[in-house]
């Protein structure tokens, strides 16, 4: 039987990026004789558009019904004005929640090739490896009451609540041991607990974790202290985790070092590792159309989706073996371009990275 692939292409360089990520997994799959059928589906501004809302109850269903989804990117300038409850972003947000994809593993990976394209000098970040576990389906991106409010005065007041349970707490908890016990075996918990009763919670429910992981060194790290050292020295990190609005936050900091946020991809599982793959980075409008996006954080992001759900550890391999030659050839989108390199556009970057997976095909064929 085959495996339902849902693809929400989103808006702005999500489309650009999804069609050059589900050209590489129909090839990888041929390949390796993975049964796959892709079907597509609309979220963001384009479902607003189209239907009302930004996550139609078809997209929904169809997402529920699927062995995996990819994602490409939401929003836009153009829905500023939507109202709060109908923005793009409100659309990646309800079906994170509705699926319950709660565990958001986002590699931070320097390929060797890109050294110099990271803000930080190349010792600092050769070899680079870190995976950032962040929560995705609770903390204050979730938490109610939440709302703009008129007070008394006619001062208006914005206001959320930082929320977390126990039991989410020792879920992403979990992942994140398992993930360290996969790797290096440290895993540092990111919170503020200096000051946030909620993560004086989060760093009590971790050291009882850690009981039952007594192979994986765990340690804690205040959440601005985290930030400072991630730009100063990031290879002290092997696993971190943490709450969703710092995972955000972090997430982007630790893509920055790896060259370009077009790098970065991630997975977005629920409890039974069923997931959701996506870029880390967003819809890019002042790129869009341009044949300027990378798609290679995509194309690794269906890598990914290989591991995680499609039980497909080869082809995943394939991919990632794929991305690491293109970049061998000095290919770059212009995100990552040094003047040594030879810039491409969004097609002819997955035209290399197919032509890249022939060739390995080619090689251990021969
Ligand atoms: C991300 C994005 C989203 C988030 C936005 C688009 C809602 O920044 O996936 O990191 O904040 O989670
Ligand atoms: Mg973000």
């Amino acid at each position: 039987m085959s495996q339902r692939i849902l693809v929400l292409p989103g808006d702005h360089i999500g489309p650009e990026v999804v069609a050059q990520a589900s050209r590489v997994l129909k090839r990888v799959a041929a390949d390796f004789g993975l049964a796959i059928e892709l079907e597509e589906a609309s979220i963001g501004g384009a479902a607003l558009e189209a239907t009302g809302v930004p996550l139609p109850d078809s997209t929904l269903e169809r997402a529920r019904a699927a062995d995996a989804i990819l994602l490409g990117a939401v929003g836009g300038p153009e829905w500023d004005a939507v109202e709060r409850d109908l923005r793009p972003e409100r659309g990646l947000l309800k079906i994170r929640s509705e699926l319950g994809l709660f565990g958001n593993l986002r590699p931070a990976i320097l390929y060797p090739q890109l050294a110099a394209a990271s803000s930080l000098r190349p010792e600092a970040v050769s070899g680079l490896d870190i995976l950032i576990v962040r929560e995705l389906t609770g903390g204050i991106y979730f938490g109610e009451p939440r709302g703009i409010r008129t007070l008394e005065s006619g001062e208006r007041e914005g206001y959320n609540t930082y929320v977390y349970r126990e039991s989410e707490i020792e879920r992403i908890g979990r992942l994140a041991f398992e993930s360290a016990r996969k790797r290096n075996r440290r895993l540092c918990s990111v919170d503020k607990s200096n000051v946030l009763e909620v993560t004086v919670l989060w760093r009590e429910v971790m050291e009882r974790l850690a009981a039952d992981y007594p192979d994986v060194e765990l340690s804690h790290m205040y959440v601005d202290n985290a930030a400072m050292q991630l730009v100063r020295a990031p290879k002290q990190f092997d696993v971190v985790v943490t709450g969703n609005m710092f995972g955000d936050i972090l997430s982007d900091a630790a893509a920055m070092l790896t060259g370009s946020i077009g790098m970065l991809p991630s997975a977005s599982l629920d409890v039974n590792s069923r997931g959701m793959y996506e870029p880390c980075h967003g819809s890019a409008p002042d790129i869009s159309g341009q044949d300027a996006a990378n798609p290679l954080a995509t194309i690794l992001s269906v890598a990914m989706m290989l591991r995680y759900s499609l039980a497909a550890p080869a082809a995943a391999d394939a991919v990632e073996a794929a991305v690491s030659r293109v970049l061998d050839r000095g290919l770059r989108t212009p995100d990552i371009c040094t003047p040594q390199d030879q810039q491409v556009g969004t097609v002819a970057m997955g035209d290399a990275v197919i032509a890249a997976l022939e060739a390995n095909t080619l090689e251990e064929s021969a």
